[in-house]
């Protein structure tokens, strides 16, 4: 893989490392309001986003290229209402998708045709981010003020499990 490439990768491998560090940030905000479910749903997030930066880190030593860890910038400290904090989950997600559309078309100016094709994971896998968390906003915003479907959301989400690929 080329420089260019693979300081692009570096970077999104940072971008990944610092999207878990932003959902064990909000996982900490939720179990601090002992609300079990929204800390299950950001702790398995934080888990997927460190598969993602893995992922990267992969391609680019299978690729013959060279990891470069930076530093993780520091997650807020400061959540608002479980509204607010998926608001901001969704509005970082929008942000990753936009960063991984801007490296599929750096691989496409490059020709670097197998970091195009994994690069089409991700593409797919943001969609499914954006949709899931957007999910969560809908609900949240159906439920207002209203505590008991605020409680009963918490319960559904405790649900949620770790994908089988991993991802
Ligand atoms: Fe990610
Ligand atoms: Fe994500």
């Amino acid at each position: 893989m080329n420089k260019r490439i693979e300081d692009a990768f570096n970077e999104q491998i940072n971008e990944e490392l610092f999207s878990s560090y932003v959902y064990l940030a909000m996982a900490a905000h939720f179990e601090g309001q002992n609300l079990e479910g929204f800390t299950n749903w950001m702790k398995l997030q934080a888990q997927e986003e460190l598969a993602h930066a893995m992922r990267l880190f992969d391609h680019v030593n299978r690729r013959g290229g060279r990891v470069v860890l930076g530093a993780i910038a520091a997650p807020p400290a400061e959540f608002g209402t479980p509204l607010e904090v998926f608001e901001q989950a969704l509005a970082h997600e929008e942000h990753i998708t936009g960063c991984i559309h801007k490296l599929y078309g750096i691989a496409v100016e490059e020709a670097d045709y197998p970091a195009q094709i994994e690069l089409q994971w991700f593409i797919d896998e943001q969609v499914e981010e954006e949709e899931n968390t957007g999910r969560v906003v809908d609900l949240l915003k159906l439920a207002g003020d209203n505590k008991s479907t605020l409680f009963m959301l918490d319960r559904e989400l405790a649900q949620r499990t770790p994908e089988e690929d991993g991802e």
